[in-house]
């Protein structure tokens, strides 16, 4: 496995790689990403991951400086799951300037859930995936449900600026407990990490009920948020949305998906299911 520092380096790489399946990260790698890799490994002679964590993406009093750091343990990970090429560069590498350029997803995509949260979240993700697929020029392109608005935004951007990548989308991977696998996960507490599989559950709840026929959406998610809050979570959104635009379902809409993102004590973690 090549492991490149420079856009020159993975380029020459990239040239005589054949058909070259993507995979960018932040690091820090736990199994969702290294099924991400597997699947990758699947559909092309040649799997590149990236690892980067992109400043543009996080708020002002997120957590760009403490997210986890685990340069040598993520390239050992893929070397195990038969990544050919890691591209990990540094900021005086992705940004040697100050970024002007950005990519501004449709505004009914980003005002909602996670956007409605994180501000200039979904731009600063966008702008760094059309400049990581610049750079790989990959086949396909791998994005998991976890961040399901993610994938959805980036598969949107992808046909809306005909950028020439097929995006696959992967499952979400979980703890025997429920709990999606998350790089945020090793923030919690062991009493915390005890609580967290709660979200799942909340959502696994909802999702039957509907399947079940109960379509009082509203109802659904207050009682989730109740149980949340009475278990000392800070519940940001929970709702059942369209899967085809996030936006809210009338009556009889279908398929669905239920999205949540909550806090315990410091730490936010997102999820969803779909119904
Ligand atoms: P990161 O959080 O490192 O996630 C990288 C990829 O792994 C994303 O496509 C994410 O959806 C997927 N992933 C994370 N947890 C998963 C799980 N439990 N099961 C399946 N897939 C999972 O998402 C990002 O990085 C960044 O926003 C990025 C796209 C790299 C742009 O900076």
């Amino acid at each position: 496995m090549q492991i490149h520092t420079t856009i020159a380096s993975l380029r020459t790489a990239r040239a005589s790689a054949g058909k070259v399946a993507f995979v960018p990260t932040m690091g820090n790698l736990h199994d969702g990403h290294i099924t991400l890799m597997r699947q990758a490994g699947e559909r092309a002679d040649c799997v590149i991951a990236s690892i980067f964590v992109n400043r543009l993406q996080f708020g002002p009093r997120e957590d760009f400086n403490n997210y986890p750091r685990t340069l040598a343990a993520d390239c050992e990970r893929l070397e195990a799951a038969g990544v050919t090429h890691v591209f990990a560069p540094d900021e005086s590498v992705m940004y040697p300037e100050p970024q002007h350029y950005y990519i501004d997803p449709a505004p009914a995509q980003i005002s909602i859930l996670e956007g409605e949260f994180r501000p200039d979240h979904f731009r600063g993700v966008a702008t760094v995936v059309l400049k990581l697929l610049n750079i790989v020029q990959p086949d396909f392109a791998l994005f998991g449900k976890k961040d399901y608005q993610q994938l959805m935004v980036l598969s949107n951007m992808v046909r809306e600026l005909a950028i020439p990548v097929e995006v696959l989308p992967g499952e979400t991977v979980r703890a025997a407990d429920g709990l999606a696998l998350s790089s945020r996960n090793s923030y919690l507490s062991p009493e915390e990490r005890a609580e967290a599989p709660r979200l799942h559950r909340q959502l696994a709840r909802i999702r039957d009920a509907v399947r079940g026929g109960d379509h009082d959406f509203l109802k659904l998610e207050t009682e989730a948020v109740a149980e949340l809050a009475a278990h000392g979570w800070h519940p940001d959104y929970i709702a059942v949305r369209r899967r085809a635009d996030l936006q809210p379902p009338v009556q009889a809409d279908n398929p669905l998906v239920v999205l949540a993102a909550a806090k315990l004590g410091r730490t936010r973690l997102i999820d969803n299911l779909e119904i």
